[in-house]
């Protein structure tokens, strides 16, 4: 058993912080182990805390849709993660001492899986993972630098469905990983839309 399936194996009696109290299943992440492309939101929500999967409620089936149309799946593509893997109670935001327990997993995770592109959902994986001052609405749609890796930033899934008007936008950035996609693994990736 190498370390990322050990590391899955003892998360789900993880005890560093608080939200282990109120969790119904740790939700380690999924996709390929060895996933080109990184999606990372913010933590899960009902849907997800009760099924032990990232993103399976509405949000999720919005990025399953996003990921559609650009020609991505979970199964090949991409590997999605968290910055917090248990449910924060009434999904309010991660607190600071519950990121920074849970951070290190995704840092071994990003590690392991050694993505060449990583997708931040949100203000919270913008802030937690790159920089706690940068704001969603500025840098969304530029590229970012995490420890020599290209890093996306673009609003998350949850604030499209508040605000559809901001899918235009949301489609532009993922259309810049489809070409970075391009660029950097498969020249002949294909997508319908793009
Ligand atoms: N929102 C997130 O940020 N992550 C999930 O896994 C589900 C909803």
């Amino acid at each position: 058993m190498d370390e990322f399936e050990q590391l899955k194996n003892e998360i789900p009696s993880c005890t560093l912080c608080d939200l282990c109290k109120t969790r119904t299943h740790v939700v380690f992440g999924e996709g390929n182990r060895h996933a080109p492309i990184m999606c990372i939101g913010e933590g899960p929500g009902y849907y997800e805390d009760m099924q032990g999967r990232p993103f399976v409620g509405k949000s999720g089936i919005l990025l399953d849709k996003i990921f559609a149309a650009c020609g991505f799946t979970r199964q090949e593509h991409i590997f999605i993660g968290n910055i917090v893997k248990c449910r924060p109670p009434g999904n309010r935001d991660p607190q600071p001492e519950e990121r920074a327990a849970c951070l290190p997993y995704l840092l071994k995770q990003i590690e392991w899986i050694d993505p060449k592109i990583i997708i931040l959902l949100g203000a919270t994986a913008l802030k937690g993972l790159v920089d706690p001052n940068a704001r969603i609405t500025q840098v969304r749609g530029t590229w970012l630098e995490l420890q020599g890796r290209l890093v996306m930033p673009t609003y998350h899934p949850s604030a499209l469905l508040r605000n559809p008007a901001l899918k235009r936008e949301a489609w532009e950035d993922f259309k810049h990983v489809i070409d970075k996609y391009r660029e950097l693994i498969d020249p002949k990736h294909f997508c319908a839309y793009h």
